[in-house]
C-alpha cells in the first residue's frame, strides 16, 4: 500500500475514495456524528466559505440565503460535490485548493465551516489560522471533527489505528483542532463534545479588534 507523505500522496488518496465516501460515511453519520451537521451548516450566515468541503455531505443543510464557496484538494471529491451542489439547486462556487494556503483575500467571509477535516488536513494549526485570516472580524467559525476521546480505553485504541491511518491514509485520531482554534485568538461562543468525547463541536467568533 502507497505511504501518504505528500500533499499530491493525500489528493490522490482522496480522489482514490471519492466514490465509496458517501457511503463508508453512512455508519458513522448515523452512529456517531448524531445532528452535526444540520447543527453546523444551520449556523452559517452571509458568505459562508466551506473549507474541505469534501462530496458536499453539509450543502443541503445551509439556510437557502447563504453564499457558499467551498475549497477542496481532490478533484473527485469536489466533482461529486460539485454534482450534489446542481441537484439540490445550489449555485454554489466550489474549486480545487488547499486549505494550508487559501487563495482568498483576509476578512472575505462572514461564516467559515470546516468538518471531519482537521483530522487529515496536513498542518491543521496553519489551517486553523488560514481560515481566521479569511474571516471577517466579528464572523463566525463553525468546526466539527473526530478527536481524541475522553475514555483511555478508546484513546489507546486511537493510538493504535493511528499506527497504520497516519502513513497509510494521513488520517489523525488523536488531535485537538480546538486548541488551534483558540491559538488564533477566536472566541468559543458554543462547544459540544460527546460519543466518549470522539466528537466535537464549536462555533467560534472573531473578535471586532482583529485584522
Ligand atoms: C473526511 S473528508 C471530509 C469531507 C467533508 N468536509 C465532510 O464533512 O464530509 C476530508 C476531506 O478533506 C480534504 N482535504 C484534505 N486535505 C486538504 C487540504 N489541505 N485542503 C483542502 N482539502 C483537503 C480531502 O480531500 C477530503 O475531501
Amino acid at each position: 500500500m502507497p505511504r501518504v507523505r505528500t500533499l499530491d500522496d493525500l489528493r490522490h488518496w482522496w480522489d482514490r475514495h471519492a466514490e465509496d465516501y458517501d457511503r463508508s460515511m453512512s455508519w458513522a453519520e448515523r452512529k456517531l456524528f448524531e445532528d452535526t451537521r444540520p447543527w453546523i451548516a444551520g449556523r452559517a450566515r452571509g458568505r459562508t466559505l466551506e473549507v474541505a468541503v469534501g462530496t458536499g455531505l453539509n450543502l443541503e443543510h445551509y439556510p437557502d440565503d447563504v453564499a457558499i464557496t467551498g475549497v477542496e484538494l481532490s478533484p473527485r471529491m469536489l466533482e461529486r460535490a460539485r454534482r450534489r451542489a446542481a441537484s439540490l439547486g445550489i449555485d454554489a462556487d466550489l474549486r480545487l485548493g488547499d486549505a494550508q494556503r487559501m487563495d482568498f483575500d483576509g476578512a472575505s467571509f462572514d461564516t467559515v465551516v470546516v468538518t471531519f477535516s482537521l483530522c487529515c488536513v496536513p498542518d491543521e494549526a496553519r489551517a486553523v489560522a488560514e481560515m481566521a485570516r479569511v474571516l471577517r472580524p466579528g464572523g463566525l467559525f463553525l468546526l466539527a471533527d473526530h478527536v481524541e476521546s475522553t475514555s483511555m480505553w478508546i484513546r489507546a485504541l486511537q493510538r493504535v489505528i493511528e499506527i497504520g491511518s497516519v502513513p497509510f491514509a494521513g488520517e489523525h485520531f488523536r488531535r485537538r483542532p480546538i486548541r488551534h482554534v483558540e491559538a488564533a485568538g477566536l472566541r468559543i461562543e458554543e462547544h459540544d463534545r460527546f460519543k466518549k468525547g470522539m466528537i466535537e463541536r464549536l462555533a467560534a467568533r472573531k473578535p471586532e479588534d482583529r485584522a
